[in-house]
Formats: structure tokens, C-alpha cells, sequence
């Protein structure tokens, strides 16, 4: 094979890798529960995660006391990070893809950290302090208004 042939391959088929995985990130589907509000938390029970092949990585928590869901990432069994989804540019709703959490307003997109990896957004997502209990995770909402 010629360099210049091979160039094309290679390139031709890293192109097709990197659709592929972007196409299947956006292709699982999020779940999207609502969950109970008790005192000043949000509490998700953790069966929530559960799906017949193993469990998704996160989920989208809606309650009708707040006015934007939340979305809960799971990084291992006792490690969770919970995001508002409320764009840090002009405040629309965010939707989440896989670990990206993106603005269709004006395309910011967000880490499942909350951190900016596209503006025109600058600031982080506000996050919630997060406990565990035995069977449910709670979520800290003393910081907002519902
Ligand atoms: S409101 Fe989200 S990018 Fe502008």
C-alpha cells in the first residue's frame, strides 16, 4: 500500500471510530425518574441505577418543587455527583448525552463533573452535596429555592 493510500485508510477509518463512539454515546437512552423530596433532600433510591445488564451511569432526577431536573453521575458504588441542569450561560435546560451534558440553546457543553469543555458558557454547573445511606442517595438542596 502506497503512503498516501494509507493515510487515507487510517484517517477514513479514525473518522469512522470516532462517529461510531459519538453516535452510540447519544444512542443510550437516559432515564429519567422522579424522586421524593424529604426535608431538605432529594432522596434517589439506589435500585434507580439498576438495569438488567448492570447499571447506568447516571440518571435524570425530576421533582415538581424544582425548577430545573437534576442529573445524578454514578462513579462507583459509594461515589455520586449530582448536577443541576441549568445552563451557566443564559439558564436554559440542559440535556445529557452519555457523560456530556449539552445547551441546545447556544451549545455549551459540560463534563459529568459540571466542569465547561465548550462555551460560550465560562462557569461551572452548580453541583449538591451528596450522602449515601444503605439504600438511597440524598441530595443536598438547602442552596436552592423550591
Ligand atoms: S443558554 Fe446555554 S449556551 Fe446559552
Amino acid at each position: 500500500m502506497r503512503r498516501k493510500e494509507f493515510i487515507k485508510t487510517c484517517g477514513l477509518a479514525c473518522l469512522g471510530a470516532t462517529s461510531i463512539g459519538v453516535f452510540l454515546q447519544s444512542c443510550v437512552p437516559t432515564k429519567n425518574i422522579t424522586a421524593n423530596i424529604k426535608g431538605d433532600e432529594l432522596v434517589i433510591p439506589k435500585s434507580d441505577f439498576a438495569k438488567k445488564d448492570g447499571h447506568y451511569n447516571y440518571i435524570v432526577v425530576n421533582n415538581s418543587k424544582l425548577q430545573f431536573p437534576i442529573a445524578l453521575f454514578r462513579f462507583s458504588l459509594d461515589e455520586f455527583n449530582a448536577l443541576y441542569l441549568q445552563c451557566t450561560h443564559q439558564g436554559n435546560e440542559l440535556n445529557a448525552y452519555g457523560d456530556k451534558l449539552v445547551c441546545a440553546a447556544h451549545g455549551s457543553e459540560f463534563d459529568n463533573k459540571g466542569n465547561v469543555t465548550n462555551g460560550p458558557a465560562t462557569d461551572a454547573l452548580r453541583s449538591f452535596p451528596v450522602r449515601i445511606s444503605q439504600d438511597s442517595i440524598h441530595v443536598s438542596l438547602k442552596s436552592v429555592e423550591h
